[in-house]
């Protein structure tokens, strides 16, 4: 079937790619463009193309698909030469997002116009690979080599407006392709520019790259495709073109079989097949236009922010005015941060303040189409509010919990129409961090649950089906790790060792400086209620410390020291102390072997919610731990580890 279409404004040809769902440059396409390009320069009433995409996006880049196998020609970097040198100039004409290879094609067109909301980038380096047909040759050429670097190195794709100001693009639209044409038209009235591959790039110093690297490096936390696109950057403002390209191709294809490349490719689908599980298809969620949140302490305000940053309505109950004035205050200051940083404009901060209905009265929680509770982790407390909201709420909303591990069963036990409950469990902080566990009851109407799996998407979180279990998926193997490492330190191995080994596999922090971030008292208090309750509960060197006032960080040490206002760990006599008749020798394990250990327990604890079933996929238990526990993305996660052997 033909992927491509050619119709004719005058002596304008457009050439329109149909390739479903995003217009991947699959092997069949490449082919198509291929031909089309001498088949237009051979017709004589052609005087110019405009290259233009059916459907939601341009070109989204090369078939990830096709990864797994042996390149086929016609080859993405040849395809693109040919556009470049074709007798006619081509125009991309660009909407939604040109990316990767789908930029690449653009930047050898020899104009690009750009509808005013598309996006352009080059995300090579968030598969764990290079831009391969020209990607990091053709930018800093046409703009520049620091906005290059930008665009290379950290994958973000950029806004049409930002892009064109960079000279990435000709021209910005509102009507893309008879805007497109006119441009192709009067194009040939003026002398042609020269393409991308005939311009000089702009020098830089020995400085600027030492600088670039040292920034990459940093950013990339043990990525190793950042710093190699970095070193095809500084190629390709050192070496002529043609060598540049075949060292950018040569990086490509060395990087395109790497071990991160294959986890990178694995977290890609994962994530786009989480947000629409098969089993869900063709069920239409309830609304969720108008969030209510009970409860603006930590978790409800992260929780408010997420919704009002994706453009809901949102009301906050709190249980009196006090605690209602804290909730909002907690609020303005995730709004005061986001202003801080950038990343929201002040006007856009009072907005959301202003729209906040806040109240200590549950009646206002009729305007919801679906609440979620995040009150204290106490089960009467729980069950009260959602007494109150089986009251109040509307018949048909969807209400949920954000317990961490209470059972949402016993939560919501012998009220009415349990179809319409679930949990929904948000992770801290709730406006910034992706995971978004999904926990159904037995009774939750499937409705109810693509409603949860609805509200992710519209948050842009990565939202992951969790039966029920002590701790759900991530907290229950988080547990494990945390036995692991203090299993590690019984045998020995000294606290920085392990908590080293987990920042050299990638993670910002190691076990033990994450429990002195959050505070150990925490789960000290839940072991403690755990053995009240007559379970069996092991003992935990966590509970010594927590007994003898050493809480984390907010009481000056933990697991290590921490001096006045200064988060750095130090080592810990009074630790030393405190720990020495339970701890062995030092066995001198090395950091790889340590993270062995601790992955290893990982995903045996996997291994068992997968045969459990409250996992199910083991995509979805590295999806948690990558978005819930800061896994890096280029190791895939532990059972991904696993598989791999
Ligand atoms: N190859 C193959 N399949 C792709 C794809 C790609 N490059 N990009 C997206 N898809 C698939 C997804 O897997 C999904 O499939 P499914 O429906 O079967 O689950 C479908 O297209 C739709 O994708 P999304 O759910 O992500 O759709 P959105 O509309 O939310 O987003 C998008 C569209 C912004 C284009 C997003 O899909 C995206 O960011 N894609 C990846 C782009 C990318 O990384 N390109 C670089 C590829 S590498 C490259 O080009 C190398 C070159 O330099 C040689
Ligand atoms: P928090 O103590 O910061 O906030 C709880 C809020 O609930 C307080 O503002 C309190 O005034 C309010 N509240 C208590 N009773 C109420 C009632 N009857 N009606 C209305 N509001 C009431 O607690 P946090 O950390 O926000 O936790 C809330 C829930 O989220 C808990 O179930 C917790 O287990 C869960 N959770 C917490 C995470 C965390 O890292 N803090 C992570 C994920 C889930």
């Amino acid at each position: 079937m033909a992927l491509t279409r050619i119709d004719r404004h005058g002596d304008i040809a457009v050439i329109t790619i149909d390739n479903p769902p995003v217009n991947a440059l699959s092997q069949a396409l490449r082919q198509e463009l291929w031909d089309a390009v001498a088949t237009l320069d051979a017709d004589p009433t052609v005087a110019g193309v405009v290259l233009a995409c059916a459907g939601r996006t341009f070109i989204a880049g090369a078939d990830v698909s096709e990864f797994d196998q042996p390149p086929q020609p016609p080859h993405l970097p040849d395809l693109v030469a040919r556009i470049e040198g074709a007798a006619k100039p081509w125009t991309a004409a660009i909407h939604g997002s040109a990316l990767g290879g789908g930029f690449e094609v653009a930047m050898g067109c020899r104009f690009r116009v750009a509808a005013r909301d598309a996006r352009v980038g080059l995300p090579e380096v968030t598969l764990g690979i290079v831009p391969g047909a020209g990607g990091t040759v053709r930018t800093p050429r046409l703009a520049g080599v620091q906005a290059a670097v930008t665009l290379v190195t950290t994958g973000r794709p950029v806004r049409a407006p930002a892009v064109l100001s960079m000279g990435l693009v000709d021209a910005l639209a509102d009507d893309l392709i008879p805007e497109a044409v006119g441009f192709a038209r009067d194009a040939l009235t003026r002398p042609l520019p020269a393409p991308a591959c005939a311009r000089a790039v702009p020098p830089v110093d020995d400085a600027f790259w030492a600088e670039a690297e040292a920034a990459t490096r940093k950013a990339a936390r043990g990525a190793e495709a950042p710093l190699r696109a970095l070193a095809c950057l500084r190629h390709a403002t050192e070496a002529p073109f043609s060598e540049a390209m075949g060292f950018e191709r040569q990086t490509f294809l060395d990087l395109r079989g790497s071990d991160q490349a294959a986890a990178l490719r694995h977290v890609f689908f994962a994530e786009r097949a989480a947000r629409q599980p098969a089993r869900l298809r063709g069920i239409a969620p309830r609304p969720r236009a108008h969030i209510g949140v009970i409860g603006g302490g930590t978790m409800g305000a992260g929780i408010i922010a997420a919704c009002q940053g994706a453009g809901l309505a949102v009301t906050l109950i709190e249980r009196d005015d006090a605690a209602l004035a804290r909730g909002v205050a907690n609020l303005r200051a995730i709004h005061d941060g986001a202003v801080a940083r950038g990343r929201l404009t002040p006007d856009a901060s009072a907005a959301h303040m202003a729209a906040l209905t806040a109240s200590t009265d549950y009646a206002a929680i009729g305007a919801c189409d679906l609440v979620i509770e995040a009150v204290f982790e106490q089960i009467d407390v729980k069950r009260a509010v959602f007494d109150q909201l089986a009251r109040h709420a509307r018949p048909d909303a969807v209400l949920a919990t954000n317990t961490s591990y209470l059972d949402p069963r016993a939560i919501v036990r012998g009220l009415p129409d349990p179809s319409r409950f679930l949990g929904l469990h948000f992770f801290s902080p709730a406006h910034v961090m992706r995971l978004l566990e999904i926990v159904p009851t037995p009774d939750t109407a499937s409705d109810v649950l693509a409603t949860g799996f609805d509200l992710a998407r519209r948050l842009d979180k990565i939202p992951v089906q969790s039966g029920i279990c002590d701790g759900f998926i991530g907290n229950r193997i988080l547990k494990r790790s945390r036995a692991e490492a203090e299993a590690l330190l019984r045998q020995g191995v000294p606290i920085a060792a392990v908590d080293a080994a987990m920042r050299a596999h990638g993670l910002a922090m190691g076990p033990f400086e994450a429990q002195d971030l959050g505070g150990l008292d925490i789960a000290h208090l839940q072991r403690q209620g755990a053995r009240a309750a007559g379970q069996t509960v092991p003992d935990m060197l966590a509970d010594l410390l927590v007994e003898a006032g050493r809480k984390g960080q907010k009481t000056g040490g933990g697991w290590y020291d921490y001096a006045p206002g200064d988060r750095s760990p130090r080592p810990s006599q009074a630790v030393a102390r405190l720990l020495a008749p339970h701890l062995g020798a030092d066995p001198g394990l090395d950091a790889s072997t340590i993270a062995r250990r601790m992955i290893d327990a990982m995903a045996d604890e996997g291994c068992a919610i997968l045969a459990e079933g409250i996992a199910a996929s083991a995509v979805d238990i590295d999806l948690v731990m990558i978005h819930g526990y800061g896994h890096p993305r280029w190791r895939g996660g532990p059972m991904f580890a696993r598989l791999r052997g």
